[in-house]
């Protein structure tokens, strides 16, 4: 749920600006220079008396509020904490703004004005973060309330010294991620399959991409027993989303097939979760959201390569039609699964959907899912796990990760680690136990992968916040959207270069 914010390109200098609010950049242990110590000197001084000499310390995502008493077109500058100068990255120049302008929402103030002349980054990238960010500040997690709540956002930004384009690029960014995290916010009894599916198309319409949703009977024709296995428990149906983004005169290749796990609920089915917290598992579609918002994205930027969705969709439960434990399943692919777990379903769906989608002529294939507890227990709720087999696929998602602010961390996928989900029935278990958890859950991804360039996040742990932050509450992050977009950029510009 997100309030709509418009944002501009600041067309007087930012002392000038009539919004309620200006906001002012300043760093932790350094005299204010620049806009700082500009607006202090039209002010006559006493902005350094009730800010740096008083309570601003300028420590990261510090807002402090001063009046200005009729000696600005604005009533109001905020001082805002940059950090030690030192440690100043894009990220934490996303966070900043996201943080002001929610504190300033909070505070009644509606419109705002900013200037980028002061903040030490790329032009281009410190207009678009900070539109991203201050679309990220929107967000809301509230779906439901019916009453106790008030419009507490910011409905306009200036930005001086900003790009037109930068600016829309990083709306776009921010739109996306919040509406996957609106999705993965939605509770199982809404957002069923058949409704995720819906939801879906109706995206696609809208941005202009291709949408195509395999049913029962589809996914029965293309023999894809391990989705249809998980499935099997639930009166809700199974679906496949699959969309499609061919921009006019984009190579043929590459093709980039994005795979997000979509179990609207997670019950762990017949090896049934414990009660406590189970709730949370509503939040199982992460990476299905965070596709489907990287697709968004993708086509509203209209980005010139190739890229395939796939999303297939699933309600875990347990029932007189559920799989059991013990039970083994013909994939897609022809190999056989044994079931050591009906908690273990994220890698069965992904199973068939990454194989189907090398069927569909993927060059790279990346899937993303909450699939394991142990990843949340490696990483906590900062990093997700990166796994692959192409050693130049792994490191471009790192780097569209840092670029994105979503950090994913490498973890080993030695062969070593393969043994432990061997099974004596079947070609392979689908628990390979409790060590390891997070590279078995990969390890067994891989084995449908084949040669194709692959790589897997688990964002089990990254796709939801624990603790409110000062840019963002508690709740899901829609982690993998601002990567995803990115990695079809360096995909379609190496394209591009290759073909001179
Ligand atoms: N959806 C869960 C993983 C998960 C756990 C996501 C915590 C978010 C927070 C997944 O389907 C699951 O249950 N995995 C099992 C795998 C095990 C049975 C091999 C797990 O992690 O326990
Ligand atoms: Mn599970
Ligand atoms: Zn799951």
């Amino acid at each position: 749920m997100t309030a709509n914010l418009v944002l501009g390109v600041g067309s007087v200098p930012l002392l000038e600006s009539q919004s309620d609010v200006l906001i002012l950049p300043g760093w932790e242990n350094e005299e204010p220079q620049g806009g700082l110590a500009s607006a202090d000197q039209e002010l006559g001084g006493w902005l350094g008396e009730v800010g740096w000499r008083g309570e601003f310390r300028g420590e990261a995502n510090q807002v402090v509020l001063v009046n200005t008493l009729g000696h600005l077109a604005s009533s109001r500058v905020a001082l805002l904490g940059l950090g030690k100068r030192a440690e100043f990255c894009h990220n934490r120049w996303r966070n900043a703004v996201a943080t002001a302008c929610r504190v300033l929402g909070r505070h009644g103030l509606r419109t705002a004005a900013l200037d980028l002349a002061d903040v030490p980054l790329d032009r281009a990238i410190a207009a678009e973060v900070a539109a991203e960010g201050a679309e990220l500040s929107c967000y809301r997690v509230g779906l439901y309330r019916t009453s106790g709540r008030r419009d507490d956002a910011l409905h306009q930004l200036q930005v001086v010294g900003a790009g037109e384009a930068a600016l829309r690029r990083g709306q776009v960014l921010g739109a996306a991620k919040n509406w996957a995290r609106d999705l993965t916010n939605e509770p199982g009894n809404v957002l069923t399959a058949p409704e995720l599916a819906r939801r879906a198309a109706e995206m696609a319409g809208a941005v202009g991409v291709a949408c195509q949703v395999l049913e029962q009977p589809d996914l029965e024709r293309l023999e894809m027993g391990a989705i249809l296995t998980v499935a099997q428990g639930s009166h809700t149906p199974p679906r496949l989303i699959v969309l499609r983004h061919e921009p006019e005169g984009a190579p043929a290749a590459p093709v980039l097939a994005l795979v997000g796990k979509a179990v609207t609920f997670d019950t762990g089915g017949i090896s049934l979760k414990p009660a406590a917290e189970m709730g949370r598992m509503k939040g199982d579609m992460a990476g299905g959201a965070a596709v489907l918002g990287a697709m968004r994205a993708i086509a509203e930027l209209s980005v010139p390569v190739r890229v395939l969705a796939l999303v297939p969709a699933v309600n875990n439960m347990p029932g007189g039609s559920a799989w059991m434990p013990g039970d083994v399943i013909r994939a897609m692919s022809g190999k056989t699964i044994e079931t050591i777990s009906t908690d273990a379903e994220g890698r069965m769906l992904l199973a068939d959907a990454v194989h189907y989608a090398r069927s569909l002529g993927a060059s790279h294939v990346v899937d993303i899912a909450t699939l394991t507890g142990a990843c949340v227990v490696a990483l906590g709720h900062v990093a997700s796990g990166l796994f692959g087999t192409d050693a130049a696929l792994v490191e471009a998602i790192r780097r569209c990760g840092e670029a994105a602010g979503e950090p994913h961390w490498p973890m080993p996928l030695l062969p070593e680690y393969r043994e432990l989900i061997r099974s004596d029935i079947a070609d392979l278990k689908n628990s390979g136990g409790r060590t390891a958890g997070a590279i078995t859950g990969a390890w067994f991804i891989r084995e449908f992968a084949g040669e194709t360039p692959w790589a897997h996040l688990d964002i089990a742990g990254s796709s939801q916040l624990e603790k409110a932050r000062a840019w963002a509450p508690a709740g899901p992050t829609g982690t993998g959207v601002g990567t995803f977009v990115r990695l079809a950029e360096e995909l379609a510009a190496a394209a591009a270069g290759a073909a001179g």
